[in-house]
């Protein structure tokens, strides 16, 4: 059945902004996470200590950790593609890093430069490192369900990079739907896939909204025991390898749609709201956020 209380874990500083055109200032990425911090989110993605050539928009991670750093009682998990970067992260402070593999082999050589094999030994030699440091490392897998290059990627490879996450010692294992192709159609599969392989209570599901799925695989997903869900304030967001990809389910839809299912998060929807609202305003758009839309209007 479905869990009495789901952890949101909210990624809009870092998936929502990474692809940003204009740069948007560190102070602004600084209230905006205090602002997600006042809704009773307990983990905000921060930002991402990655190439700045790759990345230019995240290129201040050491600034915003420094902005946060008075900020208690909530995790702030960065991405650490490389041990260059997990150096870096733990040097500004970060007490929370998470790695990136994904399951598809053309998706991985785009997005971090090498292949699924050798990414997963660099993902190694993070796992390895923070365990000297006590800091929990999460495992994102991107192109859960479908890769904007190869298409339908089968339910085995993500059980397979799912497992090897879990065999480093990852302390969450969070399954990306990255371009937002997937359904209950093909997230059940992959989910059972995986089931077999990884404990429930370590899984995460990361759905992106580009066709109008991220709720219902979202729910689906709660009904086979997951608890952990990703999701990004407005739905901020969209993916550089795929043309037309959107954001992350917006915290506000999976926040309405949970207290409307009697299912606790402990976040205040009138103060996401807010946050919401303060980051659409400062980049100049509409909310992507369906509920927050409405409900502004009520
Ligand atoms: P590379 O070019 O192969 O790296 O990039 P390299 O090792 O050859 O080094 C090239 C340059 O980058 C060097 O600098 C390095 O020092 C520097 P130079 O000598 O040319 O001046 N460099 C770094 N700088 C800062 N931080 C670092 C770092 N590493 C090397 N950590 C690399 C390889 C992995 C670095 C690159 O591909 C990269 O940064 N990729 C990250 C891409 C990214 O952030 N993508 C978005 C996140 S994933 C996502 O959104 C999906 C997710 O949300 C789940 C889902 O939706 O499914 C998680
Ligand atoms: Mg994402």
């Amino acid at each position: 059945g479905i869990p009495d209380f789901v952890k949101i874990v909210e990624v809009g500083p870092r998936d929502g902004l990474q692809n940003e055109k204009s740069i948007v200032p560190t102070d602004v990425k600084v209230e905006l996470i205090k602002l997600l911090v006042s809704s009773g989110l307990s983990v905000i993605e921060a930002t991402s200590f990655v190439s700045p050539k790759w990345v230019p928009q995240l290129a201040d991670a050491k600034d915003v950790l420094e902005g946060i750093q008075d900020v208690e009682g909530v995790s702030f998990p960065v991405l650490t593609p490389n041990l260059k970067g997990f150096e870096a992260a733990v040097a500004a402070g970060a007490k929370e890093v998470a790695v990136f593999p994904a399951a598809s082999e053309s998706f991985s050589k785009a997005n971090l430069n090498s292949g699924i094999e050798d990414n997963l030994a660099r993902c190694r030699d993070i796992a390895s490192a923070s365990r000297s440091y006590s800091i929990p490392v999460r495992g994102y897998i991107s192109c859960v369900v479908g890769c904007p290059f190869e298409g339908h990627v089968a339910p085995a490879k993500v059980a397979y990079v799912a497992k090897a996450l879990n065999e480093m010692g990852c302390s969450e294992i969070s399954l990306g739907d990255t371009i937002g192709v997937g359904t209950p159609g093909t997230v059940v599969p992959m989910l059972e896939a995986v089931l077999d392989v990884v404990p429930v209570d370590k899984l995460a599901v990361h759905f992106h909204d580009t066709y109008g799925q991220a709720l219902s695989n979202t729910l689906i997903s709660l009904q086979m025991g997951i608890s952990v869900v990703d999701s990004s304030v407005s739905g901020l967001g969209g993916c550089p390898y795929a043309k037309g990809a959107t954001g992350n389910v917006a915290t506000e839809d999976v926040v309405y749609m949970l207290d409307g299912i009697g299912v606790k998060t402990n976040v205040d929807l009138g103060k996401l709201m807010q946050a919401g609202d303060f980051i659409c305003n400062h980049l100049g758009r509409a909310s992507n956020s369906r509920a927050a839309t409405a409900l502004s209007k009520v």
